[in-house]
């Protein structure tokens, strides 16, 4: 299986859903955000790499639009969305970032949240999002760059972090390889919301192992970090609770006029 393909698997997608929920609030301000940059009222919206429909049923419900597309390239994780995030105006199609299933000077804006480091040929998904876009269409790419990588699972499983290293770009790849299609940059920049209101919460999903990083990880390994992460949440209950909050890079680019 390539690092693009790991979302093939059934108990990984079985598990996404429920592992990477975020609190209405924090969807909704994520998704207003992500909806300032389409530029237009009822925008149409087409998002790369789906997963489980998380932001195509909450792009439906709270920005109005006029379609929204959801595209992935693993039908075990298309399944999941259909059965829970399927809503009256949201498509999901099969395909990848690299040959987007669609028509072309559709959207007004493309959404690539947490997939950029999943996409095997960036230039040619850039190519891809430039046809299907609108001109002066906006990616909007939600991400961590390599530069940043500052995610929770990394205090508990330091190795996760170099081996991400090589997995994810930096900020100056991906926009060097959108350049190459005729993108600009509009903005770059970092948002953060909660993901779960205590440690504990967030010890609780990570026992399913609901990302695929945790793919790169041997068994016991696996099972060690989860006891210094457990560990961590049994100290913090008895002192104060605090919300685990998850932070972003986001890069907004606009297609050629
Ligand atoms: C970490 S999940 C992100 C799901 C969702 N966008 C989110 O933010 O929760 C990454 C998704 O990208 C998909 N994917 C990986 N490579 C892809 C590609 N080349 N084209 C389209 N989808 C891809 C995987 O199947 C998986 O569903």
């Amino acid at each position: 299986m390539n690092r693009g393909r790991v979302y093939d698997d059934e108990r990984l997608a079985g598990a996404y859903q429920s592992g990477n929920e975020m609190p209405e609030e924090s969807l909704r301000d994520w998704t207003e955000l992500i909806g300032s940059f389409a530029g237009r009222p009822a925008p149409s919206v087409v998002e790369v790499g789906a997963g489980t429909g998380m932001f195509c049923s909450a792009m439906a419900r709270w920005l109005r639009p006029s379609r929204v597309v959801g595209v992935d390239a693993s039908e075990a994780m298309l399944r999941q969305a259909r059965r829970f995030n399927s809503h009256p105006g949201v498509h999901y199609l099969a395909g990848t970032a690299e040959a987007v299933p669609t028509g072309s000077g559709l959207f007004d804006l493309a959404l690539l949240s947490r997939v950029v480091h999943h996409v095997p040929d960036r230039r040619r998904a850039a190519r891809e999002l430039a046809r299907v876009l609108r001109p002066e269409g906006a990616v909007v790419i939600r991400t961590t760059f390599r530069e940043r990588l500052d995610a929770l699972v990394y205090d508990y499983w330091p190795r996760l972090r170099e081996l991400d290293e090589r997995r994810f770009p930096s900020e100056a790849e991906v926009l060097e390889d959108f350049a190459g299609a005729g993108f600009t940059v509009r903005t770059v920049t970092s948002f953060a919301r909660p993901v779960t209101a205590t440690l504990g919460e967030y010890h609780a999903r990570m026992v399913a192992r609901p990302q695929s990083k945790f793919t790169q990880l041997t068994a016991a390994e696996f099972q060690e970090g989860l006891a210094r992460l457990e560990a961590a949440a049994h100290a913090e209950a008895e002192a104060s609770p605090a919300a685990v909050v998850e932070r972003y890079d986001v890069a907004v680019l606009a297609s050629a006029a």
